[in-house]
């Protein structure tokens, strides 16, 4: 059942590639428009959508954040996202033109759950992207949209988080096809360049021994720091998460620019630093930005661990490593850059003889408040 793999981790890593294709399947019509059919909501009320509210926990919150970025981007609709938990207490601003998008794995989490129905109590109308047929919170919805991952068993999410970023991404740009005039890119193209991902998610995965490497010497280390910055921010995030339920190591994740407002002063001889790149390509000379935060790092005794893209060659002076990533377009870089992240934190929590799949103190899905 683990597909020859030691763990369910490792295995659901290497689905990553099916769980985005699948995730993707049979929401476009043969001319390559999207058809959301399945969400079996008025398309009158969706194009009324004037502000969008995303509510999760953990990783899934992360996935909500790498798709603030790309619906804002494609739609021009305003996208909050709020940790589920935090929603009901802060007195939201929530109306019937406010779509509220839960994102959840289990489908159980009683956060998220209470979030949802504190937000239809409010009027709002609520979207479920989720993982598991028939689960609560899309029950308790008006419209689902299944992420197509498959089961998850491992504690960690990896899988899960793709294809949540996937369905987001599918709704966004349907949202935007709906409304027409303001969108920003050609939503057929993005979905032509999404389904190039799974490949290119498979052919990074067969690249991951220097990263399994890596993680075997770092055994005794105590803290692990991750920049990004754009959608690379929510994956740094990721990335911290990630090393500190499965490893047990104490880590961060900053949004690149903050560095000097704060964080620069953790920077001591031999600390370790993940920093995600973005693309060469992406606007506002954010490349730029992040490459002189490596260096900044650098110079003050930091080990820079780079992820960065396959034709990205102004880093490598700086990089005491550098692992590649296939070529995307900057908004599809997060379906990429996470991958090495959760390589690393597996192997990590595996040289430390650490229990992979049911790390300790944690459940799979987090059933009360
Ligand atoms: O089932 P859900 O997606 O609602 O779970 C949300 C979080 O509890 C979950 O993502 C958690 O953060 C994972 N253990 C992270 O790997």
């Amino acid at each position: 059942e683990k597909g020859g793999f030691d763990t369910f981790m490792e295995k659901e890593i290497h689905d990553q590639p099916q769980a985005v294709g699948d995730t993707l399947l049979g929401r476009t019509d043969a001319q390559g428009r999207l058809v959301l059919d399945e969400l079996r909501i008025d398309e009158e009320k969706l194009r009324a959508v004037d502000r969008i509210t995303i509510v999760a926990c953990g990783t899934a919150a992360y996935a909500g954040t790498v798709a603030k970025y790309a619906i804002e981007h494609w739609t021009r609709i305003p996208v909050e996202v709020a940790l589920a938990h935090e929603f009901r207490y802060c007195d939201p601003i929530v109306d019937e033109r406010t779509l509220v998008v839960s994102i959840s794995q289990s489908g159980e989490t009683a956060d998220t759950a209470m979030a949802v129905r504190h937000a239809r109590s409010l009027g709002a109308l609520t979207v479920s992207v989720c993982n598991t047929h028939g689960a609560t919170i899309p029950r308790e919805s008006d419209a689902v949209l299944y992420t197509h991952a498959g089961p998850e068993i491992a504690v960690a999410s990896t899988k899960a988080f793709l294809a949540q970023i996937t369905a987001c991404y599918v709704l966004g740009l349907y949202l935007a096809q709906l409304r027409g005039e303001t969108f920003a890119d050609d939503a057929k193209a993005v979905m032509a360049e999404l389904h190039t991902v799974p490949d290119k998610i498979a052919s990074l995965l067969t690249t991951m021994d220097r990263v399994q490497e890596i993680a075997r010497f770092m055994s005794d280390t105590r803290a692990v720091l991750f920049l990004g910055r754009h959608v690379g921010f929510p994956i740094a995030m990721e990335g911290a998460l990630k090393l500190k339920e499965l490893a047990y190591i104490h880590a961060e994740g900053f949004a690149a620019g903050e560095l000097k407002h704060g964080p620069i002063a953790l920077i001591e001889p031999g600390q370790p630093v993940f920093i995600v790149v973005p693309g060469p390509d992406t606007p506002n000379e954010l490349h730029k930005k992040v490459v002189s935060n490596i260096q900044e790092i650098r110079a003050r005794g930091a080990r820079t661990l780079v992820i960065a893209q396959e034709d990205d060659e102004e880093v490598t002076p700086f990089a005491d490593e550098v692992i590649r990533v296939p070529h995307t377009s900057p908004l599809l870089q997060p379906l990429l850059t996470v991958v090495p992240l959760q390589v690393f934190a597996l192997h990590l929590s595996t040289a430390k003889g650490l229990d992979v799949d049911q790390p300790r103190n944690l459940a799979k899905s987090v059933t009360v408040e």
